[in-house]
């Protein structure tokens, strides 16, 4: 089966600015792809490119194996893009804007879809509501609920999060799930990367329009991923016995001790500190955090 979405070489130019700069990738049929990197990195730009809505300068795009340049049209009717920006028409109601966006798709009118995608976004208090008097938040409830209406095969959630509560996001990560064991294909950015860490199958990296890193998410996370031991002691340590690594605050009153592949594990850093009789008054492990090994990507510590 060819992919979901195949992008090879794409170049977008806009002015002197390379907003892409030779960005190939595959996405696979059911899969969560999670699409990181910076502000101005790129990520709306390939968005745009992928459905067709932004001209590419060069290279090929091929959606549900249609390559674009061929049939522009009929792939689009299979995408949801849930917009960065809010953009819908003030004037009509929550209602009403789901039932146009479901014309636009050429379907018909299914108030079921409606319902349902209502109630898994909490958007049935304001079905009635002109959307000009939602809140942000409820705007961009909104604009997921309309990226939706026509059952998409893939999706793409441009910030899909972005000023939306803790509650909701969480709702959002479960229906995103959903989606995903439906089979639909699910393309999302975003700035929290615990969001990614969370939902994300594989993990693309995009810094000034190229693409860093491509790899699925637990291979990443075990290749790259450190857990950090902390201990807290009961007094002041002036050093670290033989065989402790890691490095102590400034108050000497904490060690911080990051494990990765290939270094000493931190139950040896334990025991070498207990073996040494210090005051351990307290100890905690924290996973290893995709924010970390994206933020060591971006500086070019680390690589494919
Ligand atoms: N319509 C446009 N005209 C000119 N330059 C543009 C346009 N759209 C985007 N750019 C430029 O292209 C680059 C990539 O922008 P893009 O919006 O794709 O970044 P992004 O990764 O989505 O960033 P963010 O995380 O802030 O949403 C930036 O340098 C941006 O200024
Ligand atoms: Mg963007």
């Amino acid at each position: 089966m060819a992919p979901v979405l195949e992008v090879d070489g794409l170049v977008k130019q806009y002015g002197t600015t390379r907003a892409l700069d030779g960005v190939s990738l595959r996405i696979e049929a059911g899969e969560i792809f999670a699409l990181l990197g910076p502000n101005g990195a790129g990520k709306t730009t390939l968005i745009g490119a992928a459905c067709g809505l932004v001209r590419k300068t060069s290279g090929k795009v091929h959606l549900f194996g249609v390559d674009l340049d061929v049939d522009p049209i009929t792939p689009r009717y299979r995408v949801g893009l849930v917009p960065q920006e809010i953009n819908f028409d003030p004037f009509f109601t929550v209602r009403e804007s789901l039932r146009i966006q479901q014309g636009y798709f050429g379907q018909a009118r299914d108030d079921e879809r409606i319902d349902e995608l209502l109630a898994a976004l909490s958007l049935t208090p304001k079905a009635e509501a002109q959307t000009r008097a939602l809140s942000g938040g409820m705007k961009r409830r909104l604009l997921i609920a309309k990226a939706l209406v026509h059952r998409p095969k893939l999706v793409f959630l441009d910030e899909p999060t972005a000023g939306v509560d803790v509650e909701l996001r969480r709702d959002l990560w479960s229906y995103v799930r959903k989606l995903k064991a439906e089979g639909t294909t699910v393309v999302l950015t975003t700035h929290y990367l615990e969001e990614a860490q969370e939902l994300a199958d594989r993990v693309g990296v995009i810094d000034r329009g190229r693409l860093l890193l491509l790899e699925e998410k637990t291979a990443l996370i075990q290749r790259l991923g450190q857990k950090q031991l902390v201990v807290r002691f009961g007094a002041k340590v002036a050093s670290l016995p033989q065989g402790a690594a890691g490095t102590l605050s400034e108050d000497q009153l904490e060690l911080h001790f990051l494990e990765h592949a290939g270094t000493q594990t931190s139950a040896q850093v334990l025991s070498a500190l207990f073996a040494a009789g210090l005051p351990v008054a307290d100890v905690a492990m924290q996973p290893a955090r995709l924010e970390d090994i994206m933020l060591r990507v971006l500086k070019g510590e680390v690589g494919p």
